[in-house]
Formats: structure tokens, C-alpha cells, sequence
């Protein structure tokens, strides 16, 4: 989906990041799909994200995320994706935006990745939920040897989430927020939920 937003933001933040990508997807993995810029506005207007704090984007795939977050609100963005392809455009997305040492694009499958000082940890539909306990296990760990409020942001639409999520004993919901048809041009809606790690 290209919409007119979507090419506003990419041409302002001088990077190309709309075109889907599916050509590394499996049944646990899944392809490369750009959160969408409006959604990402409601992300900075929650005032959760702070200039201070550290954003892990799990699946980072070209980079959107990263550069959307370190532009409005400042803040150090760290992107893994297990694709090399994929990162290889992040880093010439990096280029193109202005190198900063705020934004890392590191090579990994996420469930391998050790957060480091990271506080802030978000999620498009990257991978399955049998992934996510794996690094959801990886935070906790994290949370133990260096404790800190943490949240994680999902975006979602998937029954796979939707029917997950409010199941995990880790995690408590304290904001959600719901995109209609009209908002993200989409058949099936989809929310922003944000939860803190217990
Ligand atoms: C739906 S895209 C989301 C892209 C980006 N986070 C955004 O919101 O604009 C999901 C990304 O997750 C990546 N991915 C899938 N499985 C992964 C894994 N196990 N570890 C790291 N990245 C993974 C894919 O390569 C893809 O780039």
C-alpha cells in the first residue's frame, strides 16, 4: 500500500522504504511489509517513546521505523532483520537519510539478538508468535541483569497476535489503538498495543 502519506514521509525523510518485499517469508519468518506512516504519527503522539530512550525494531526489514523515530522524536533506533538483503537497503536508506550514530542496522534473527540498554522494543508482524515467546524470553533476561521500565509496541492485525497476546503472563496492556479501513487503507483492521514488560 503506497499511499500518499507514505510517499510524503519517505521522500522527506529522503529514503525508499513502501515497496513490499515477501521473497524470504516462511511459515515462521514472514516477508518485509513497511508499518505505515500514519500509524507511526499515533506512535510519537502517545508520548511513550522519549529522546532519551533506546528503540529496538524487531524486523526492521528497509529501515522505516528507525528513521521515522530517530527524526520526530530523537531517540536511538536499533534494527535487526535476519535478511541481509533487506539490511543492505536499510544501509543505503542510512545513507541517503544522513549518517548518525543513533541509528544501528545490525544482522540477526531476533530471536538470537541479546537487547543490550535497549528500554523500548517494537513489533510488526515479523514472525510467529512461537518466535516471539523465544524473544520475549531474551528481554526478560535482559530486564533481570539490567532492570528497567521496558514496553513493547505491537502492530498487528493477525488472529495470531490478536488471540496471543492477551494470553502472555511477561506483559500487561496499558494502551491500544485501533485503525479502521479508512485510516490505513486496509480491509481488516488493525491495532497499535502497548505493553509493559512485568
Ligand atoms: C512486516 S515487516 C516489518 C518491517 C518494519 N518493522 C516496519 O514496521 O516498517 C517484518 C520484517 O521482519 C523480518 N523478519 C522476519 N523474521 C525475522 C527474524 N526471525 N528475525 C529478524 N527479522 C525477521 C523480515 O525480514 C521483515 O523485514
Amino acid at each position: 500500500m503506497n499511499d500518499a502519506n507514505d510517499l510524503k514521509w519517505d521522500s522527506k525523510l529522503n529514503i525508499s522504504t513502501n515497496v513490499f518485499d515477501y521473497m524470504e517469508e516462511d511459515y515462521q519468518n514472514y516477508g518485509y511489509d513497511p508499518t505505515p506512516y500514519v500509524v507511526l504519527e499515533e506512535l510519537v503522539k502517545l508520548d511513550l517513546i522519549k529522546k532519551e530512550d533506546t528503540v529496538v525494531d524487531y524486523g526492521c526489514g528497509k529501515g522505516r521505523v528507525s528513521f521515522f523515530l530517530n527524526s520526530q522524536v530523537g531517540c536511538k533506533v536499533m534494527g535487526i532483520d535476519h535478511s541481509e538483503r533487506l539490511l543492505e537497503m536499510a544501509k543505503k536508506n542510512l545513507e541517503k537519510y544522513g549518517k548518525t550514530d543513533d541509528i544501528t542496522f545490525i544482522h540477526s534473527k531476533a530471536e538470537e539478538y541479546v537487547p543490550g540498554e535497549a528500554n523500548c522494543f517494537y513489533l510488526y508482524n515479523p514472525f510467529s508468535t512461537k518466535i516471539f515467546r523465544h524473544v520475549l524470553k531474551r528481554i526478560g533476561e535482559s530486564k533481570e541483569n539490567n532492570p528497567r521500565e521496558i514496553l513493547i509496541f505491537f502492530y498487528y492485525s493477525t488472529i495470531e497476535y490478536k488471540t496471543y497476546l492477551p494470553t502472555e503472563p511477561r506483559i500487561e496492556l496499558i494502551k491500544t489503538v485501533t485503525f479502521g479501513e479508512e485510516t490505513i487503507n486496509d480491509r481488516v483492521p488493525a491495532k497499535l498495543s502497548v505493553y509493559r514488560y512485568k
